[in-house]
């Protein structure tokens, strides 16, 4: 499996099939977080997430992992290309499935459109080696696709999630045939979902996650323009999300 082959070309596939949507998720919680101290970008690819994370948490150490080098070599581009320092930024080219990440370490980790590349059996491996690594009061930001479960808005995200497995699969050669929903793993792993937006008919979802530590046992549902209600229903607003619709708040000063 590599994503070296289509690593310089990501970005515009991103921008031809999604616009800015999958970057909403990506960054949809980022302006509501206290400052963290050690960041863990898990699969980042590309380096979109980095840049705003660099440019929000300053004094944060961030450690960018990814098994494709050319990702990674397309990330460090991302910070040049705005201007960014790389001090305080460690890439390290590895694979979460033979890498073991410091235990006890990672206040923030952000899983982007990573944890849908893993089969069944790896995925329990991945989230728990995150897991591990993060803090007993640690954040983890998770931005991936769903199935709705029902209606129109399932079929049209199975079709969608099915042509970009077959993609993927061809071109990277991706281990995964198939989504598989990581919440019970995150659950079992001590995580409690704090709040999860829902974008673009049910097909995309922004979570935070958060270690039981940090007091909060909510989960809210929001949704995102056309979205419909899918996997949660509606419970209590959680204070100090101010959303003040029901679309995922654009961040400032996203990427390109
Ligand atoms: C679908 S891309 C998502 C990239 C980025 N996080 C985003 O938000 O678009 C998945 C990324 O995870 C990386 N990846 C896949 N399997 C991996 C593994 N076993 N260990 C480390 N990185 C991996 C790939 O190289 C790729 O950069």
């Amino acid at each position: 499996m590599s994503f070296d082959r289509i690593a310089p070309c990501y970005r515009w596939l991103e921008a031809m099939l999604a616009g800015g949507k999958l970057h909403q998720c990506r960054t949809a919680f980022l302006d509501q977080l206290p400052a963290p101290h050690n960041i863990l970008l898990m699969g980042e690819g590309h380096g979109r997430s980095l840049v705003e994370y660099r440019r929000r948490f300053t004094d944060a150490q961030i450690t960018c992992v990814d098994a494709s080098r050319r990702m990674l070599t397309e990330a460090r581009r991302q910070l040049a290309r705005h201007r960014l320092s790389w001090s305080r930024v460690e890439f390290l080219h590895a694979d979460i499935l033979s890498w073991m990440p410091p235990e006890n370490r990672h206040d923030l980790v952000a899983t982007n459109f990573f944890l849908d590349c893993f089969r069944p059996d790896q995925l329990e491996q991945v989230v728990s080696k995150i897991a591990a690594s993060s803090t007993r009061d640690a954040t983890w930001l998770l931005a991936d696709f769903q199935i709705p479960s029902a209606g129109w808005q399932s079929v049209r995200s199975r079709m969608i999630i099915w042509s970009l497995y077959r993609f993927f699969r061809a071109t990277t050669g991706l281990p995964a045939r198939t989504l598989t929903k990581p919440d019970p793993l995150l659950s079992k792993a001590g995580f409690q979902l704090h709040y999860r937006v829902v974008n673009e008919w049910g097909l995309l979802h922004a979570d935070r996650w958060e270690k039981p530590a940090y007091g909060k046992q909510a989960a809210t549902v929001r949704q995102g323009r056309n979205a419909t209600l899918s996997t949660f229903s509606e419970q209590s607003h959680v204070a100090g999300y101010p959303f003040a619709s029901n679309r995922i708040r654009p961040s400032q000063g996203t990427s390109r």
